[in-house]
């Protein structure tokens, strides 16, 4: 059986239900109000990307995160304003085995690519870029928001070799990222009521200007130049690598993962290290890539690191290998970019070294180290696994807000000012810079933010057997979803003796791919994707789907329920669940 797919919304349903359920509870795809991110008139967390200013340093990395519209949207909403898309490549119809996500403890992924076809990619990235615009702008969210919500940028990712990158339909990809004005101009009329006032908003058509390529485990060192060099000179855009956490060397990665952080569960492959790109290579290469860069009037850039490639002994999820990602990943970046700085100096754009490349960064960044990671000089820190975890999208606030505490304290009113103090004091405590002293710091003694003890806690479990209708209300499904496919509603009040519980838990099936993410913070046992009611809009879709499925068909002003077969005795309760003010937040006028 083919795997599920994503069945993205409509530019229309998605505001639409934006303006319902901000309406009716104050919240977006679930994310409350109290969550959404201000900027803080006395402090400027602003950081230079490329040359073009971004208000704050984090965002979501390339992954889950980025690959819906409405994910995107949430992101922006809880402060990042750096958004790395989701990769897009030439092969557009895998299927990627599920579950393909487990963040039990640190985290794991079998999610190698984008799961919806390239042009479906191009119109959800519009879709998010042109609702930020709106909703900078909607009133209701104005208090939230605040008068000034800054500059964000989007950044591209492609991969993953040069035939792929130049074929038809990525160079489409690029060029209508480049400039979108068509494909906004075609989604103007989708905008519903009480968004008209925005259908003629001059929306900036330039989406993306900059591309992280992604390199595949075991990309060879001449194809990374060949694709860049293609980037900057027929696409002109400013290009960063992203480089793979094999750089260190299978003994260097051993003595990390296994001497140093304990992680005597992870078994490594001699093999992904002998394939992919060498130390002394990537060294070179860089230093090939910035000439070019220079020759071109483009910038070049590295991004650390992907994720690492293992042995996959766990079996939870398919597959032979998987990639970890999370805390002791941010060891290893955090030590390729230390090793990455002496080997070349004065070529990153980091406090102390002068040089105009710039480096990005997404590996174990958390609230706890969020501080730490950018006074390295690294921006934007982005992030995957820790958005995965307890409070999804709401964990971005938190983190800026130590960011932002952080810098006041130290007396610095900007982030560049605060990390120019960072290195000083790094240098006065004997270390080369902030780096150093970071790298030291987190592989001495009494680290365990990044061990294996220090992560060991696994979510919380009862003894309950989850069922379709009432649980233990944790929200945790909500929150851990990258997609916002779970909704939270309460119960009506004459049922609640009956189905159990305040609040009930339902699934938008066309947004679950089936990660698999829900049922490892779920307490109960069982899956809430599988065993929730799941709620289907498209007729084909409902057709071919299994267990309580039920389709809302709209009709008038409310949706009427098709109960999949064996499942019609439920067909009432659920009617009474999603009516009223508080009930499904989606319009029926909208689909
Ligand atoms: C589920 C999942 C999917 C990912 N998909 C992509 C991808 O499509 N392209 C990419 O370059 N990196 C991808 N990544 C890697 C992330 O962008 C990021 O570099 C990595 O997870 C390290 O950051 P973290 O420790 O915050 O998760 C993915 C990561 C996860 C967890
Ligand atoms: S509902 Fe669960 S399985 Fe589905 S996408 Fe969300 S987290 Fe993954
Ligand atoms: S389904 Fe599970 S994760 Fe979701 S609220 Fe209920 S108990 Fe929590």
């Amino acid at each position: 059986m083919k795997q599920p797919a994503l069945t993205p919304m409509s530019l229309t349903a998605i505001l639409g239900r934006i303006a319902t359920e901000w309406e009716s509870r104050s919240r977006v795809f679930d994310l409350p109000s109290a969550r959404i991110w201000k900027l803080d008139p006395d402090v400027d967390l602003s950081f230079d990307f490329v040359g073009r200013r971004a208000a704050t340093p984090i965002g979501p990395a390339a992954g889950p995160h980025t690959q819906l519209a409405q994910n995107i949207v949430l992101a922006w909403l809880g402060g990042a304003r750096l958004f790395e898309l989701k990769t897009v490549q030439i092969l557009d119809d895998l299927d990627i085995g599920r579950p393909c996500i487990d963040t039990e403890t640190i985290g794991y992924n079998i999610e190698w690519s984008q799961e919806l076809e390239v042009t479906q990619s191009i119109d959800e990235y519009v879709k998010a870029w042109m609702i930020i615009e709106i909703l900078k702008r909607w009133e209701p969210l104005a208090e939230s928001l605040g008068p000034d919500t800054g500059p964000h940028i989007f950044d591209m990712s492609v991969g993953y070799d040069l035939a792929g990158i130049s074929s038809a339909k990525v160079v489409h990809f690029i060029e209508t990222m480049m400039d979108a004005s068509e494909r906004i101009d075609a989604l103007r009329a989708e905008i519903p009521a009480p968004f008209g006032e925005f259908r003629d908003l001059e929306f900036p058509s330039q989406i993306a200007r900059t591309l992280t390529l992604s390199t595949m485990h075991g990309c060879p060192p001449d194809e990374i130049d060949g694709i860049v060099r293609y980037l900057m000179d027929d696409h002109g855009l400013d290009v960063i690598v992203k480089l793979n956490p094999t750089l260190l060397g299978y003994d260097g990665v051993d003595a990390l993962l296994h001497e140093t952080l304990g992680y005597d569960d992870i078994t490594l492959s001699r093999d992904t290290f002998d394939d992919d790109l060498q130390f002394d290579r990537a060294v070179q290469l860089i230093t090939h890539l910035r000439s070019h860069a220079d020759s071109a009037g483009r910038r070049f850039g590295i991004k650390l690191t992907n994720t690492l490639e293992v042995v996959n002994v766990k079996q939870w999820m398919p597959e032979d290998r998987m990639y970890l990602s999370g805390p002791p990943l941010h060891v290893l970046a955090s030590s390729i970019l230390d090793r990455l700085v002496d080997a070349l100096p004065g070529v990153f754009a980091v406090p102390g070294q002068g040089g105009t490349s710039p480096v990005t960064f997404s590996a174990g960044v958390t609230r706890p180290n969020i501080a730490d990671t950018i006074a390295m000089g690294v921006g934007p820190a982005t992030m995957s696994t820790d958005l995965l975890k307890s409070g999804g999208y709401g964990r971005l606030k938190p983190m800026l807000k130590a960011l932002a505490t952080e810098v006041l304290e130290s007396g610095e009113q900007t982030l560049d000012a605060w990390r120019t103090s960072r290195f000083e004091q790094a240098v006065a405590d004997g270390y080369r810079d902030s780096i150093q002293a970071h790298v030291a710091a987190i592989t001495g003694e009494g680290s365990d933010l990044y061990t294996r003890e220090g992560n060991a806690k696994l979510p919380r479990r009862n003894d309950k057997t989850l069922q379709m209708w009432g649980c233990t209300a944790c929200n945790l499904c909500v929150t851990v979803c990258p997609n916002g496919a779970f909704m939270k509603l309460p119960s009506p009040e004459h049922l609640a003796g009956e189905i159990g519980g305040r609040w009930q838990y339902l699934v938008l099936a066309e947004l679950c791919n089936e990660c698999g993410n829900c049922m490892v913070f779920c307490p109960e046992e069982g899956d809430p994707a599988r065993i929730k009611p799941k709620l289907f809009l498209d007729e084909s879709r409902f057709a071919g789907a299994e267990g309580q499925a039920f389709r809302l068909v709209p009709k008038g002003d409310e949706f009427t329920i098709v109960s999949a077969d064996g499942w019609e005795s439920q067909q009432e309760t659920l009617g009474a669940v999603i009516a009223g003010d508080q009930g499904v937040p989606l319009r029926s006028g909208d689909f």
